[in-house]
């Protein structure tokens, strides 16, 4: 055996996202680019906003001396600073530069966070139905992923999650809003969440760590809640992959509550692991972007009338889903119990690619990723429409 035993397990079970896109290729080659109508990956098709790539060339054309050398493992000051000034805008809660620590994405950010505060053995509740790559983050730094189901509308239980805490739940990480659900967290679920937290911490806290990674991409005027507020020793993990729809060059942050007592603490052991985990530093060129491209992202306005597009056709063909509040992603009740064989049929029958519910935790579902072109998305639904029919949907 030349490779892990650990690692041969974990990619066994590993991820059915990264399966059903890697069959796109071939499927296109045999059908046709135009007749393959692929849901599999949150790979979103619109193009950065005009002023990241306005922002892009003025630095190809003016560069400054410097530009590609290492920097503070934390990042650019002047980035921190631009971070923690939208912070304080949007949270009302004072943040600055040393509460913000530059990462690889929200993955880096969410493997800097926990590394930061996991021992061996140590526990992370995670509500499903989740992201796949949680379980080997938490794995990466010795700790154990204990998943809680979500209620039938994939709002949090409490309840459920106060019955998985023991003496070694070191944090609860949750995503809002979710992949694959496009579930909204209320923010009275995150303050009986932070009660229950609160209650159940002994000496170091039960930390709350959020994954904001579609934190932009919120519908009908519906305001994220704000964690900072709610619960101190919380942790936010941002990503500009789906906000400025640039998932390839690897950026985001985690911020820190800058009214936790150990703040300072855990940012010093973010910034430890950021270089120790091998990322050194998020890259150079687009730290220094994102103060030039501002408030700018790719509106949820667009995936807000793909929502409704598509939301409003499953629904009338008898699909039952939940209707998503954010992110691009829905997560419908697959038609027969077996979500593996209906989406192999989608895909075989009627060129659809979507997603079983099993590689996020829960079968009988399957997930449709809609971040594709509107184009895409009316000409899938005469398939969607069939599909239905054929499992007697109506
Ligand atoms: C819920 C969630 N968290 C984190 C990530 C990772 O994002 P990034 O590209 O910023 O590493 C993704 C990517 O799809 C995601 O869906």
């Amino acid at each position: 055996m030349t490779i892990s035993k650990k690692v041969r397990r974990l990619m066994g079970g590993s991820s059915w996202v990264r399966k059903m896109f890697e069959s796109v290729p071939q499927l296109k080659a045999q059908y046709g680019e135009d007749n393959i109508f692929d849901f599999s990956l949150g790979n979103p098709v619109e193009e950065p906003p005009r002023g990241f790539k306005g922002a892009l060339k003025e630095f190809a054309l003016n560069p400054v001396p410097g530009m590609h050398g290492y920097m503070p493992n934390s990042g650019y000051p002047e980035t921190r600073r631009f971070v923690a000034q939208q912070l304080s805008e949007e949270t009302g809660i004072t943040f600055t530069e040393d509460h913000i620590v530059m990462t690889i994405g929200a993955g880096g950010g969410l493997n800097v966070a926990l590394k930061a505060i996991l021992d061996q053995g140590d526990e992370v509740i995670v509500p499903s139905p989740y992201f796949v790559e949680y379980e080997f983050y938490i794995d990466n730094h010795g700790g154990v992923m204990r998943l809680v189901d979500t209620r039938e509308d994939f709002t949090l239980d409490v309840e459920a999650i106060e019955k998985a805490i023991t003496d070694k739940t070191k944090a609860v990480l949750i995503n809002s809003p979710n992949n694959p659900t496009g579930v909204v967290y209320s923010a009275d679920a995150l303050r009986a969440l932070a009660d229950l937290l609160r209650t159940r911490s002994r000496g170091t806290p039960i930390y709350l760590l959020t994954d904001e990674a579609y934190k932009t991409i919120v519908f009908d005027d519906i305001v994220l809640p704000n964690v900072f507020e709610i619960y101190e020793p919380s942790l936010s993990v941002v990503s500009y992959s789906k906000s400025l729809s640039i998932p390839g060059e690897r950026i985001g942050y985690v911020a820190i509550n800058p009214q936790y007592a150990g703040a300072e603490e855990i940012i010093g052991a973010m910034i430890f692991a950021n270089r120790t985990l091998g990322y050194v530093n998020a890259p150079a060129l687009m730290q220094r972007l994102l103060p030039l491209t501002g408030a700018n992202h790719v509106g949820p306005r667009e995936y807000q009338q793909k929502r409704d597009l598509l939301y409003g056709a499953l629904t009338e063909y008898g699909y039952s889903l939940i209707k998503p509040q954010g992110a691009f992603y829905m997560f419908p009740r697959s038609p027969i119990e077996d979500d593996l064989a209906f989406v192999t049929d989608l895909q075989e029958t009627f060129h659809i690619l979507t997603v079983p519910g099993r590689g996020f935790g829960k079968g009988g579902y399957f997930r449709i990723a809609y971040c594709v072109s509107m184009d895409v998305i009316e000409r899938s639904l005469s398939g969607f429409e069939k599909a239905a029919k054929k499992y007697g949907l109506r």
